[in-house]
């Protein structure tokens, strides 16, 4: 057995290192090259972060997200961050690692009481009711690509605004108030990429970041909690009325667990969406063929859209931490220790996915892992899927070619990351 097999150090640098991401090539690179020679990889990198072990092959990460027991979402942090960072949370939140008491923070027996509080929603028999709602959105903003053509970037005029704007109708927060939640998420999760996170963190010290999230949270909760007291008076359709309704042990959330409720479903839900909405996007601009195809073969979607998801991978990796001594990939974990799965090597096994970065919508099965797996595996995997497959008949319908118009680019993140600009060039049926 190895007992303590270390990643090489430019290897190590690059896995913690957000800029690695955003060069997506030189780090599959590196994933494949991890995959082979030390699938389960001690990763150290001086003083600023804690070690841990990096996860890279398929079937590794499958059994970690399925044994919940095992590899908890406790009592470490669930998002790979520096020291400094996990200090901090635990300062503003007395001792806890996760900055909101939300569905990713929990563990059973308690996850599962609260999951199931919105599970149904999040089924497609109850989804189906707003695809007028969600299609009316995808063609508003498929309005805007079209008056802005014959070239313009996607990212902020299409697949940035869409799923916020699908989010926050189903959280029932008025248009009006959007800007305001999508500020509060930034100042909140303080996304590493500067051209993305306006609120000026990247210039601030620890004690102002501190100050800033501390506000941030409290907005968050007042907000959701005014929402919420409307919501029992009124209730309505959406995921919001659900939530301020819901009782666990006969007794209704308070206020922080509303606010991580409501926190989770706003800031899991659009960035994802958004970056495998643009990265297919991307895939069908370098393919004119396919892209003809899919508008005369619409049963072609589906395909589509699960291999955009597979193949831009948004979530890059989640961590967890062993309950107890346990062997994965030939090596010796201990209780205690932090575990991060990488999600996008898992998705480039070549043992799983043939010739794995390729765009291939023929692809089946693809059983990609994206969504995660096991207790906590992605409750909106079905709702991103539907918004995704009307935005793109909407598309299909309306855009007669694309082509790229300059260099996409990535964003600079190591946790939910994707494309920041695709610039297009595009003409419009008739
Ligand atoms: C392409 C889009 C998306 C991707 C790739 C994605 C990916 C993920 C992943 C990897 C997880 C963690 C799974 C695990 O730990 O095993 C997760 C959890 C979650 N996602 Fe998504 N997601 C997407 C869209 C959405 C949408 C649209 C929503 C809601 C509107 C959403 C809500 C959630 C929630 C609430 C959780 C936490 C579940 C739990 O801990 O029980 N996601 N997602």
């Amino acid at each position: 057995m190895n007992i303590e097999p270390k990643a090489p150090a430019d290897i190590a640098a690059a896995i913690i290192n957000p800029v690695s991401y955003a060069e997506w090539d030189g780090l599959l690179d590196k994933f494949d090259v991890l995959r082979r020679d030390m699938p389960v990889a001690r990763i150290e990198n001086g003083d600023l972060h804690d070690p841990f072990w990096l996860v890279t092959g398929y079937d590794d990460v499958m059994r970690m997200s399925k044994d919940n027991a095992t590899f908890l979402n406790n009592p470490r942090g669930v998002v790979f961050g520096a020291r400094q960072g996990e200090a901090m949370i635990k300062e503003i939140t007395g001792g806890s690692p996760h900055l909101v008491n939300s569905l990713v923070a929990l563990d059973a027996p308690i996850h599962p009481q609260y999951r199931r509080l919105t599970q149904e929603w999040f089924m497609p028999k109850n989804l189906r009711q707003l695809e007028d709602e969600i299609g009316a959105l995808a063609k508003t903003t498929v309005d805007r690509l079209v008056d802005a053509g014959p070239e313009a970037d996607f990212v902020p005029l299409v697949s940035a605004p869409y799923p916020l704007h699908v989010v926050m109708q189903i959280l029932g927060v008025p248009e009006e108030d959007e800007q305001r939640m999508l500020f509060l998420t930034q100042q909140m999760f303080g996304g590493q990429d500067e051209d993305l996170n306006k609120t000026g963190m990247a210039n601030m010290t620890a004690e102002q970041i501190t100050q800033l999230v501390v506000g941030a949270v409290a907005d968050f909760e007042a907000y959701f909690a005014r929402l919420a007291k409307e919501k029992r008076g009124n209730p309505t359709a959406d995921v919001a009325s659900i939530i301020a309704n819901a009782k666990v042990d006969g007794e209704y959330l308070n206020d922080r667990d509303m606010a991580g409720y409501y926190i989770i479903v706003a800031s899991a839900g659009h960035d994802t969406t958004s970056a495998s909405t643009a990265g297919a996007m991307m895939a069908l601009a370098q393919d004119p063929e396919q892209f003809a195809r899919l508008k005369a073969d619409r049963s072609l979607l589906p395909g589509i859209v699960e291999e955009a998801i597979r193949w831009t991978t948004p979530v890059q990796h989640f961590m967890r931490t062993a309950a107890e001594d346990v062997e994965i990939g030939n090596v010796q974990v201990k209780k205690g220790d932090w575990l991060m799965m990488s999600y996008i090597s898992a998705n480039h096994d070549e043992r799983i996915f043939d010739n794995p970065r390729k765009f291939d919508a023929a692809r089946s099965p693809n059983r990609h892992l994206a969504f995660g797996a096991g207790a906590h595996q992605c409750l909106g995997l079905h709702m991103a899927r539907l918004e995704m497959r009307i935005l793109f008949n909407e598309l299909l319908d309306r855009i007669e070619t694309i082509e790229l118009a300059g260099e996409p680019k990535r964003a600079k993140s190591s946790f939910v990351g994707g494309l920041k600009t695709l610039p297009l060039r595009y003409t419009l049926s008739t």
